[in-house]
C-alpha cells in the first residue's frame, strides 16, 4: 500500500523534488523549496469516480445562517473584527515580538470564557508565566484553560475533548506536526499546522485565534504565508517609544478592512482608547509653523491627526523628500503643485513630512493639509491651531470634494476646533455644525489666502 510521503515544492515555480535543495532547479531561485505533505490515496483511484455532495443550488433558495457574533469584551477589537468573533472563523494576529499579542489574546479569552470554556495554548510560555501575566492583567476566569503544548495533533485532540467556544494558539511558529520532518517554525510546518487548525475550526464551528510573529524580513516564515488561509488577518503596529498600539485588519471576510483599533499599553494590560483624536493631538505644539490638523476617516470613524512638515535649505545636490505615515509619491506630487501654482521654489529645500502619533494616512482628503503644512513651514508662518483642513488637491490646484465631510467636521467640533476649511463642493452637502465656522474653498490659492 502506498504511504504518505513528503515532497519539497518550489514556492515560486512549483517544481518538486524528493529532497531539500538550496536552489530550485526549475527557476534558479534560492531558498524557495518547502516541505509539503502528500497523502497516499486511500484506494486506487477509479476513473470517473465522484464524491457525493449536495448538487449546486440556486442562491435564492439558500438559507443564510444568523450571524452569531460574540463580543470579545474589548470594544476596539470588536470594531476591527467587524462586530465580534464569528464562530468557525480563524483570526490571525500578527505583530513584532513584545507588542502585546499575547496580552490582547489573553484579555479577550478571559472575557469569552464567561460564555463557555476558552482554551489558550501556549508554545512559548509555561503555565506559570501565563499565570503571572494573568495576575497582572487581573484575569481570573475558571473556565479559561491554559495548555502548554506544541504538537498540533495533541492540541486538536485536547480541543475536541474540551469543546471550547474559542481556541487560541500562541504562537503558530511554535507548533508542529509529526508528519513533516522540518523543524517547527519552518514555512512548511507553519502552513501545515495552520491548515489543520483551519480545517478543524470549520468542521467544529469553533472560533480560533492564531498568533504569529512577524520576522525582521517581514514575510518569510512569518504570518504572511497564512493570510490566504485565515478569515481575518489583523496586524498589531506601534511606533517605537509610543505606548499606543494600532490594530489593523488587512483581510476580513466578516467586516471592513479599514477599521483600526487603538490601544494603550499599561501595567494592567491593553486598554482601548475611546477617543483617538484627543490622543493623537495631545502633544501637539501650538503656534508652530508646519503643523496642520486634518481629519482622516478610518473605517467608519473620523480621526483627527496632526501633520508636521519641516522645510529646510539643503546642502545636497538632490533635495530630500522624506515622509513618515503618508505616501511619498503623493507628497512629491503636492510639492510639484505647490511650486507650479503658488510659485514657491522648493528645489533647494529638503522636505520632511510626518504624521504624528504613528498613524498612517492613505486618503486623498489629507492632500490640502499636507500641502499647507509644507507651505507653512517654508514661509515660517503658523496656521491657526484651531482650524481643521480637509480636501483633495487636483493637478490644476483645485480643491476637490471628499466623502463624509460632516462626520469630520463634527469630530473637530467635539475637540473644540473653531474653523474647518473644506472643499466648496462638499460644504453644500453638510448641515450646520454648532460652534464651527465652515469655510469652503475651490482652489489651493483660496485656502492659502485664508490660512497663511
Ligand atoms: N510588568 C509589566 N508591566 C507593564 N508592562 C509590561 C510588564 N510586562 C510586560 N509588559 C508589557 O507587555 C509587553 C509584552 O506583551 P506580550 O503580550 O507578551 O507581547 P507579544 O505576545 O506580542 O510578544 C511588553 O512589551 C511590555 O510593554
Ligand atoms: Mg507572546
Amino acid at each position: 500500500m502506498a504511504k504518505d510521503r513528503s515532497v519539497f515544492s518550489c514556492q515560486s515555480c512549483g517544481t518538486q523534488s524528493a529532497r531539500w535543495l538550496g536552489r530550485c532547479p526549475g527557476c534558479d531561485e534560492w531558498n524557495t523549496l518547502v516541505e509539503e505533505k502528500v497523502l497516499a490515496p486511500l484506494k486506487a483511484k477509479r476513473s470517473g469516480s465522484v464524491r457525493s455532495a449536495p448538487p449546486p443550488q440556486p442562491i435564492g433558495e439558500l438559507q443564510a445562517i444568523a450571524e452569531a457574533r460574540s463580543s470579545s469584551g474589548i470594544a476596539e477589537l470588536d470594531r476591527v473584527l467587524g462586530g465580534g468573533v464569528v464562530p468557525g472563523s480563524v483570526i490571525l494576529i500578527g505583530g513584532d515580538p513584545g507588542i502585546g499579542k499575547s496580552t490582547l489574546v489573553l484579555q479577550a479569552l478571559a472575557y469569552l470564557a464567561t460564555k463557555g470554556a476558552a482554551l489558550y495554548v501556549s508554545g512559548e510560555e509555561s503555565p506559570q508565566q501565563i499565570k503571572m501575566r494573568a495576575d497582572r492583567l487581573g484575569v481570573d476566569a475558571s473556565s479559561l484553560l491554559v495548555f502548554s503544548e506544541t504538537n498540533i495533533e495533541t492540541i486538536l485532540d485536547q480541543t475536541k475533548k474540551i469543546d471550547p467556544v474559542i481556541l487560541a494558539v500562541d504562537s503558530i511558529q511554535t507548533v508542529f506536526t509529526d508528519d513533516l520532518q522540518a523543524a517547527p517554525g519552518s514555512i512548511g510546518q507553519i502552513r501545515e499546522s495552520a491548515a489543520r487548525i483551519v480545517q478543524f475550526a470549520k468542521r467544529q464551528g469553533l472560533a480560533c485565534v492564531l498568533v504569529g510573529h512577524v520576522t525582521k524580513e517581514g514575510s518569510f516564515a512569518g504570518p504572511r504565508v497564512l493570510e490566504h488561509m485565515v478569515d481575518t488577518a489583523l496586524y498589531f503596529e506601534a511606533d517605537r517609544g509610543h505606548p499606543f498600539r494600532i490594530l489593523r485588519a488587512v483581510k476580513n471576510r466578516f467586516g471592513s478592512t479599514n477599521e483600526i483599533g487603538v490601544f494603550e499599553m499599561k501595567q494592567e494590560g491593553l486598554q482601548a482608547v475611546e477617543n483617538p483624536s484627543a490622543l493623537f493631538l495631545a502633544e501637539r505644539p501650538v503656534d508652530v509653523p508646519g503643523s496642520v490638523v486634518i481629519a482622516s476617516i478610518e473605517g467608519t470613524r473620523p480621526i483627527l491627526v496632526e501633520l508636521q512638515a519641516l522645510v529646510s535649505a539643503t546642502a545636497l545636490g538632490t533635495p530630500r523628500r522624506t515622509t513618515l505615515g503618508i505616501d511619498h509619491n503623493r507628497v512629491a506630487l503636492l510639492v510639484a503643485i505647490l511650486e507650479k501654482k503658488m510659485g514657491v521654489q522648493l528645489g533647494g529645500h529638503d522636505i520632511f513630512l510626518n504624521v504624528a502619533g504613528g498613524v498612517r494616512i492613505d486618503e486623498p482628503a489629507a492632500d490640502l493639509g499636507a500641502l499647507l503644512a509644507v507651505a507653512s513651514s517654508f514661509l515660517d508662518r503658523t496656521i491657526d491651531p484651531q482650524t481643521l483642513v480637509i480636501g483633495e488637491v487636483g493637478l490644476a490646484g483645485e480643491v476637490r470634494a471628499v466623502g463624509q465631510v460632516e462626520a469630520r467636521v463634527r469630530e473637530a467640533a467635539k475637540l473644540g476646533f473653531l474653523r474647518c476649511v473644506v472643499p466648496e463642493s462638499s460644504k453644500r452637502q453638510i448641515a450646520e455644525v454648532e460652534g464651527v465656522e465652515v469655510r469652503g474653498v475651490q482652489s489651493i490659492q483660496q485656502a492659502w489666502d485664508f490660512l497663511l
